[in-house]
Parts: C-alpha cells; sequence; structure tokens
C-alpha cells in the first residue's frame, strides 16, 4: 500500500502500519456488522465472540486466522468480505487448561461454511491434534455457503475426516447455538458431546419445508430438530440447556471430567478420605417389595463426592442413568439401571445410550461404575423389529472391550442376558459386588416357576397354590446373592452403607491397571 502527500508517493512509516493492524483488528472484531449483531442479540443469541469469551479463562484467548477471507468470486461475493470469514477460531484455557476452539459468526454470511471457513477449522483441529487438547466447537451456521457450490462440500468433508480421525484421541464437543442443517449436522454427531439451546437451536438433515414436500407432514423447526426433539425422542443431543450461559458452563462443568487427551489422566480433585465413609442412607433404598421401584440416582448420589454427579443423555431413555461423578476426588462414568422407569429393563434406547457412554469412558481413561438392578430386556415386537439383539448387543462389545477398570454393584435384580451385558465378571469387570438385596437368576421367579414346574403345577389339586409353593421355592433358591459369590461371579456381598468406601478402595486398588486387546486393526462393533 503506498500513501500520497502533494502528489509525491512515500512508503508507509511504521505508525500507519501499525495503525493499519489496529484498524484490521477493529474490522475484524465487527463481524458482519452492527446491524446483523443487533439482529442476533434480538433472536436471543449472542454473537460468536460473546461465547468465546464466556467460554474461556479470562485473557487466555488466542486468536487464529483472524484476517483470513473467502476466495469465491461467484454470485457477487468478489464485492462482499469479512475479515475471519464467519468463524472464530484459536486456542485457550478452560479452568486452566488448553483447548482449542471454533466459533461460528452467524452474522457473516448466516455463519455459512466456505472453504476457507473450513480451512480455518481443519486448522485448529490439526493442532488438537498435535498437541493434544480437546476441541470445542460453538456451531451457528446456515449450512454450506450456497455462493461455493462444491467447495463448501469439501471443506464439511473434510472436516468430518478430522472429526473421525480425532475420535478417541482427544474429546471433542459440539455446541449448536443456532441452526446446524444438512451435512452440517454430521460434524457434531461423529464428536463425543452434543449439547443444544432450547428454543434457539435445531438440527435437521433436512428442513420442514424439504419435509412438506416429501412427506407431507406439516412440521415446525423446533418440533422437527429442537433441543427437546433431539434430548428426548433421537437422543443426538446429550445435553438439553435452558439458554447459552447454561450451556458453556455444561461445556465447561464436562470438561473437567475428561482428560486432554486419550494417554492423558483426567483430572484428580483434592480429596482427604474420611475416618467414616459409610452412608447409613443406602441402606434403606432398595424397598422390601422387589416390584416397588425407587431412584437409581438416590443410590448414585449416596455414593459420589458431594454433588459431583453430572447426568448426560437426562431427558433420553430414562431407564437407564449415565453419567460422570467423582469418588474421592477421581473421575468415574456411572451405567446404571433405573428401577424407577419401565422397572430398569434393557431396551433398545437404553442400550445405545450406555453403549456410547461406555465407549467414551474406554476412550479416555476413565474408570467405569456398573449399578445393576434389571430385570431384562424389553419383549415384544417393537423391540425386536427394531433391533434389541444387535442393540443389546452394542451395550454387551462396549463392556467386553473395556480397558478401563470396572466395578459392577448389584443393588437387586440381574436377570437373564442382561445380566451378562450388565458388565458381570465373565466379560472382564474387574470388581463385582452385590448388596445382600440381590437376585441373581435366569429369569423373575414367577416366570421360572411357570416354566420349569408347567405339569407339576397343572396336575396338581391346587394350581395356584402350587404356584405359589414353586414360586417361593425358586425366590429362596435364586433371588439371593449367595448363589453367584459361591462361585466367585460376585466378589463380595457388602452392606449398601459400605458401597461407598468399598469403592474408594476398590478404584484406588485399580489405579494402575493394564488390561491389552489381542491385537487387531480394529474390531467390529454391531453398530
Ligand atoms: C450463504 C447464507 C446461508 C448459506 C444463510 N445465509 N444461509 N449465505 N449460504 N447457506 C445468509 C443469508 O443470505 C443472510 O444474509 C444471512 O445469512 C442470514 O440469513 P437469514 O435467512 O436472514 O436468517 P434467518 O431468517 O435467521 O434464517 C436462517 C436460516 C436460513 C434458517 C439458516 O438462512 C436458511 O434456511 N439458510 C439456508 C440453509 C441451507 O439450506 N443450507 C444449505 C444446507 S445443505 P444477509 O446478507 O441478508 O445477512 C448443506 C450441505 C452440506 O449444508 C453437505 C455436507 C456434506
Amino acid at each position: 500500500m503506498k500513501s500520497s502527500t502533494k502528489g509525491v508517493y512515500t512508503l508507509p512509516g511504521n505508525q500507519e502500519k501499525l495503525d493499519l493492524l489496529k484498524k484490521k483488528n477493529e474490522e475484524a472484531l465487527e463481524g458482519g456488522g452492527k446491524d446483523r449483531i443487533a439482529i442476533q442479540h434480538k433472536k436471543g443469541k449472542l454473537t460468536a465472540r460473546e461465547r468465546v469469551d464466556l467460554l474461556m479463562d479470562e485473557g487466555t484467548f488466542q486468536e487464529i486466522d483472524k484476517f483470513k477471507m473467502h476466495r469465491c468470486k461467484d454470485f457477487g461475493l468478489d464485492k462482499e468480505y469479512y475479515l475471519g470469514d464467519g468463524v472464530i477460531t484459536g486456542y485457550g484455557e478452560v479452568n486452566g487448561r488448553l483447548v482449542y476452539v471454533f466459533s461460528q459468526d452467524f452474522t457473516v454470511f448466516g455463519g455459512s461454511l466456505s472453504e476457507t471457513h473450513a480451512e480455518k477449522i481443519c486448522k485448529i483441529m490439526d493442532m488438537a491434534m498435535k498437541n493434544g487438547a480437546p476441541v470445542i466447537g460453538l456451531n451457528d451456521s446456515g449450512g454450506a455457503r450456497i455462493q461455493e457450490g462444491v467447495s463448501s462440500l469439501g471443506g464439511y468433508a473434510d472436516i468430518f475426516y478430522r472429526n473421525t480421525l480425532a475420535s478417541g484421541v482427544i474429546p471433542q464437543i459440539s455446541a449448536i447455538m443456532g441452526p446446524c442443517a444438512g451435512g452440517a449436522v454430521y460434524s457434531p454427531a461423529i464428536t463425543d458431546f452434543i449439547m443444544m439451546v432450547e428454543e434457539t437451536s435445531y438440527m435437521f438433515v433436512t428442513g420442514p419445508n424439504v419435509v412438506k414436500t416429501v412427506t407431507q407432514e406439516n412440521v415446525t423447526a423446533e418440533e422437527l430438530g429442537g433441543a427437546s426433539a433431539h434430548s428426548v425422542k433421537s437422543g443426538v443431543t446429550h445435553f438439553s440447556c435452558a439458554n447459552e450461559v447454561d450451556c458453556i458452563k455444561n461445556i465447561k462443568l464436562l470438561l473437567g471430567y475428561v482428560p486432554q487427551n486419550c494417554e492423558d489422566d483426567a483430572p484428580v480433585y483434592p480429596y482427604e478420605l474420611k475416618k467414616d465413609e459409610t452412608r447409613k442412607i443406602l441402606d434403606n433404598i432398595v424397598p422390601e417389595n422387589p416390584n416397588h421401584p425407587y431412584d437409581m440416582r438416590e443410590v448414585v448420589r449416596g455414593i459420589v463426592d458431594e454433588n459431583s454427579f453430572l447426568e448426560v443423555h437426562k431427558n433420553y431413555a430414562d431407564n437407564m442413568v449415565v453419567g460422570f461423578a467423582r469418588i474421592a476426588g477421581r473421575s468415574i462414568g456411572i451405567v446404571g439401571n433405573q428401577p424407577q422407569s419401565l422397572a430398569g429393563v434393557l431396551d433398545n434406547h437404553a442400550s445405545i445410550k450406555a453403549a456410547r457412554f461406555v465407549r467414551f469412558c474406554d476412550c479416555f481413561n476413565v474408570p467405569l461404575l456398573v449399578l445393576v438392578d434389571v430385570p431384562g430386556f424389553l419383549p415384544g415386537t417393537d423391540q425386536e423389529w427394531n433391533g434389541i439383539i444387535s442393540n443389546g448387543a452394542k451395550l454387551l462389545y462396549a463392556f467386553s472391550e473395556a480397558t478401563v477398570p470396572r466395578i459392577t454393584v448389584i443393588t437387586r435384580k440381574a436377570y437373564g442376558g442382561a445380566y451378562d451385558v450388565m458388565n458381570s465378571k465373565h466379560i472382564g469387570a474387574d470388581l463385582n459386588f452385590a448388596w445382600p438385596t440381590a437376585e441373581i437368576a435366569v429369569m423373575g421367579a414367577k416366570g421360572a416357576a411357570e416354566i420349569i414346574f408347567k405339569k407339576e403345577i397343572a396336575n396338581s389339586e391346587n394350581p395356584e397354590e402350587k404356584l405359589q409353593e414353586k414360586i417361593d421355592e425358586y425366590t429362596k433358591k435364586f433371588a439371593n446373592p449367595y448363589r453367584a459369590a459361591h462361585r466367585g461371579y460376585v466378589d463380595e456381598v457388602i452392606l449398601p452403607s459400605n458401597t461407598r468406601i468399598k469403592l474408594i478402595k476398590g478404584f484406588k486398588m485399580l489405579e494402575n491397571k493394564v488390561d491389552v486387546l489381542p491385537k487387531k486393526k480394529h474390531g467390529n462393533i454391531p453398530l
């Protein structure tokens, strides 16, 4: 650049150069301009920069590619440029730990993804992989930049490819804070966790208009792909957040349970063992009547460090509870049947939910605690035709392949195949405890009595009395943990109130566990 004074051209001085940089920095901060920022705020949304500021520890964010611009010359784009091209990328710290972030700026071409926008995301993903730190994606985008055509599609694929290679190496978290349409949904879908903001975000492969044309369904964007649809119905999102601030708070919380990468351990919080770690409350949670429900979350809260439970997938498949917690300061992943919903039965959704969570914990060295109260798999055509065989196998496979420390506590029922699946000794669990209220058998006493004593009951003078007699006989034999303990399938029958201390000691004992899977390219999980 040259500047002119009285017709004589001189090169800019240093001060002008410094001023130019300042001007460019200011321009970049404006994104798509004040008017579009005002529209963004009016929609109840923060700007891309405000989100980054909220996420990162103060003063730690370092931006990369702030001045990058698109290269498209079609459809008038040669006359419309914005520094940064609709995405803010960089690195910084969250609670003192390194993370990489990209934050899409809806005020610039609707946050749409151009070739250069994609290059910026790929650059920080590559850095995150080399330096072993999580990537946080704050998504707010109208999808592929329509003016760019295939270059934009290529950009998406470059990101999907990196998401896949990074899977299991570094944690990847996606927050959906606006539209996320078309192929754009597949990058978040490959990442480990998705958070959605209620009312202002949505995800779908095709929007309501296309849906109307193809299937004649009338549906709003919120109904089709809002936070509630994806947290309750599809299970695509793991967290449904009341607003953007809540969403970012959840990202920070979640990061506190996970390591930086697959070779690292999760952060350990200082904890001094108390003289008495018994929790009397646990002795009274399981009801006298084995058919009565109770809340497995109460068991969780009774076991783990105070206020440390972060539930994942809270609104989806509520017959299964999964989430992170700490025990004596150490991060663990919890998988538990929930007797309060469908009696804690294993069905398609519960199996998929738990399997995915187990895979995450195993990828990232988070030990697993499995709480069992399961009457079996849910029967029926709906379950069978929707693949309960393959879906149950996903969970079986996920547990079997997990090499992290694994401890099981059977609180009550452990029936049938579900006993095997729920982290039994046979599939590699390290320590298996049972409460005295545990019942470990092929099936419930009534079903068992009806099958094995069918003839005897039918030929009896009083079949009803006979059935009850046989139920009692079966119950006495199997509705307890001792048969399993005699065989060593249960390592110890423990008082519920001692569960916490047993787990503290158990996980400590397993701290340096080394378990190696047979050499292979990769297994073939029944997807
Ligand atoms: C370029 C886009 C854009 C896009 C929005 N804009 N989407 N520019 N490419 N994909 C621009 C608009 O022109 C507008 O520019 C600004 O962003 C804001 O958009 P509005 O429509 O005014 O905002 P709003 O009413 O809030 O609606 C947001 C929206 C809508 C729902 C996202 O813009 C929309 O439907 N966009 C198209 C979505 C889409 O079909 N994307 C392609 C999906 S296919 P101005 O200058 O007015 O501010 C895809 C394939 C990927 O992504 C495949 C990968 C494998």
